[in-house]
């Protein structure tokens, strides 16, 4: 049977800095109610002609030149957006592919909010232990900033954009194996966070349609407690289906919503804090975007070696929820 390796990391952020004295003079809010609510000091924001597509296949590009593996022998593109380039199709993953010069991939994209790094690494695992393909590129990229009301100071205070792609390979050494990832979903919370219209479920007449806002609105006092409670019992239960305690975990990444749900997570797993990654601070809220981003820094700080084991967790819209144990595998210098 196939194993499935987590090889490389690569990720991107766009180079304009919105500082929350900067969201002060737009919306009534100050930089202490955002530091003090959220951790949240400044984040990132693309360029007016850049796309999604644009920030995946630059953070793509790294994780290729990383893994060590020519892009040639790339079989599959799965990228986690909510904000594609384009709402129906083509998907961003197949815009990304040949912006990358990827030939012959199935390529993809999912809508699991900020669940969707782990989404496709659970899709990744799965193609690789099949059989069916043998290295995916998965990317998680927002360009959160065109779907965001920035007259809402309850939302537009906390995303941002940005892009980080894995490349997720074959390999029959089990030491090197992604160990487990668990997703989820209930339904039943789906407008504690949603974008109500733009889509044919939105009370638009369709023969008769204006344009229609994607903007992002959120219960965020429901959704935080939701949140705290979820991502704990994620990983409560991915440590002990795998027998595995959290002091065997060397990086504990959470998705990046909100320094206080990461460090009540932290603090009910009894983690210690270096071993939680904190970017929230200067990425804020990327969505699928944000572990990945936050894997990135890990690596680039020079603290994340190979065989180190990392504990993913996310939650998001949908509600989506899903939990990874990681090792980090890149492949031996030849
Ligand atoms: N500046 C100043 N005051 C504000 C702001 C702001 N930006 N936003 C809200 N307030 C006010 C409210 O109006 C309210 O005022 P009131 O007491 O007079 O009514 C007060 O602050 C408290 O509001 P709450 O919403 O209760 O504030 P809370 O402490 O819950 O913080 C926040 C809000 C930051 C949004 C928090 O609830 C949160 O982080 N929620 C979870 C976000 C999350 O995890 N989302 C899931 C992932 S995102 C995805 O999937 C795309």
């Amino acid at each position: 049977m196939a194993y499935a390796a987590f090889r490389s990391i690569g990720a991107y952020a766009p180079s304009k800095i919105l500082s929350n004295d900067e969201l002060s003079s737009m919306v009534d809010t100050s930089d202490e109610w955002i530091t003090k609510r959220t951790g949240i000091k400044e984040r990132r924001i693309a360029a007016a002609d850049e796309f999604t597509s644009d920030m995946g296949a630059k953070a793509a590009q790294k994780a290729i030149e990383r893994s060590g593996i020519d892009k040639s022998e790339i079989d599959m593109v799965v990228c986690a957006t909510i904000s594609p380039d384009y709402f129906c199709m083509p998907s961003t993953a197949t815009i990304i592919s040949t912006k990358l010069g990827l030939e012959n991939v199935t390529a993809f994209d999912i809508s699991a909010a900020c669940t969707g790094f782990v989404y496709v690494l659970s899709i990744a695992k799965a193609f690789i232990e099949s059989g069916m393909k043998k290295n995916v590129l998965i990317i998680g990229a927002e360009k959160l900033s065109a779907i965001t009301d920035y007259t809402d100071r309850g939302t537009c205070i906390l995303f941002g954009d940005g892009a980080g792609a894995a490349i997720i390979s074959a390999t029959d050494n089990k030491d090197e194996a992604i160990i487990d990832v668990h997703t989820g979903a209930d339904g039943q919370f789906a407008d504690l966070l949603m974008s109500p219209n733009g889509g044919s479920g939105s009370a638009h007449d369709t023969l008769n349609q204006e344009a229609t806002s994607c903007f992002m609105q959120m219960k965020g006092n429901e959704t935080f407690k939701v949140a705290v409670k979820t991502l704990t019992k994620d990983v409560v239960d991915i440590l002990k289906d795998n027998n595995i305690a959290g002091s065997d975990i060397k990086y504990f990444v959470p998705h990046q919503a909100n320094l206080r749900i990461i460090k009540a997570v932290g603090d009910a797993l009894k983690l210690e804090d270096e071993q939680v990654v904190i970017t929230v601070e200067k990425y804020g809220n990327t969505s699928g975007a944000s572990i990945p981003m936050a894997i990135n820094d890990i690596y680039e700080n020079g603290m994340l070696k190979a065989g180190e084991l990392m504990l993913l967790d996310a939650f998001g819209g949908g509600l989506t929820w899903g939990s990874a144990l990681v090792p980090f595998s890149p492949l031996e210098k030849k």
